[in-house]
């Protein structure tokens, strides 16, 4: 069947899997005004809570997932990836070429969604939590017959959660190293710096806020200031200063290569799951 391109002005997004990271799309696309609420649906699995969370900000909520893709122009694969083969083999003949359709399940290959799928009109896309927040940082690779539209539609709907990239899907280990489990190595990091505040003496409420905004101004000023982290570094370490000190003392314990080693950790262990 031929590639017909999605209508941009009235598609149908439905979602299939209606849980935390459908919920923070839907509301990211909603609150964007990338599309009313209204060309918007998902079904519910056994959980009824999740009704209610997509009704609160009128998302339809329709009977079964098969409503849901006839419904829909994009359909977004938004179920854990241990049931995704099971989920997609289901819907298969009804995931015809006319539809565009996506996952957000990690690790799982667009190789084998196409071929669950019976369709390689796929796009694999690899957000992080803080997509909650409409701070993602979220990467897309294409499959076989998406188009360049179809890319710009999708990168406009995780946009509007966020930042989205483009990228060769053998990378996508690495990503899932970096980007997918980083809000955890930075929780950590703050619960440390907050810590040490107290430790230094402050109540433990002012800590945690200072230690949260700091990191948020941090990588505002690394995102945004134009300047490499390294400059921004040094613009605030002055001589014998404080600053420097405290710098000094996380290189002495090897801080950037913990870091490393971490995100290249993770990203071995994605491609061991994989
Ligand atoms: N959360 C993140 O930050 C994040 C980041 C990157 C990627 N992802 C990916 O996003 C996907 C969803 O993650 P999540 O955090 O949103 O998980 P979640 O909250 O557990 O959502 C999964 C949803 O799928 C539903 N479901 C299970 N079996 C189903 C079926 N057969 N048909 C329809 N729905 C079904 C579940 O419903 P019941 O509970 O009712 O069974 C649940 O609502 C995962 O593949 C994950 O790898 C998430």
């Amino acid at each position: 069947m031929e590639v017909v391109p999605i209508p941009v002005d009235t598609y149908k997004l439905g979602f299939i899997g209606a849980g935390k990271m459908a919920e923070s799309i839907a509301k990211g696309v909603v609150s964007a005004g990338v599309l009313p609420p209204s060309r918007i649906c998902t079904a519910v699995h056994s959980n009824q809570s999740r009704r209610d969370a997509f009704q609160s900000f009128d998302v339809s909520v329709l009977s079964d997932n098969s409503a849901v893709v006839e419904d829909s122009d994009v359909v977004v694969f938004s179920v854990k990836p241990q049931v995704a083969k099971a989920v997609i083999l289901q819907l298969k003949p009804m995931l015809t070429k006319r539809k565009l359709l996506v996952s957000v399940a990690a690790g799982v290959k667009l190789k084998d969604l196409q071929e669950w799928a019976g369709n390689d009109r796929f796009i694999r896309v690899m957000p992080n939590t803080p997509a909650a927040v409409g701070e993602a940082a979220s990467v897309m690779s294409l499959g076989g017959t998406a188009t360049v539209e179809d890319g710009e539609l999708i990168a406009k709907l995780f946009g509007s959660v966020g930042k989205i990239w483009r990228a060769d899907e053998k990378l996508f280990d690495a990503i899932t190293g970096l980007s997918g489990s980083g809000p955890a190595y930075i929780f950590l990091a703050i619960e440390a710096l907050a810590d040490g505040g107290v430790a230094a003496g402050l109540p433990r409420e002012l800590a945690l806020g200072l230690a949260s905004q700091t990191v948020l101004g941090a990588a505002s000023m690394a995102s945004k200031a134009g300047k490499h982290p390294g400059q921004l570094k040094d613009d605030v370490a002055s001589p014998g200063g404080t600053t420097i000190a405290g710098i000094h003392e996380l290189e002495k314990a090897g801080f950037r290569g913990i870091l490393m080693n971490a995100v290249v950790a993770a990203a071995k262990r994605g491609r061991e799951l994989a």
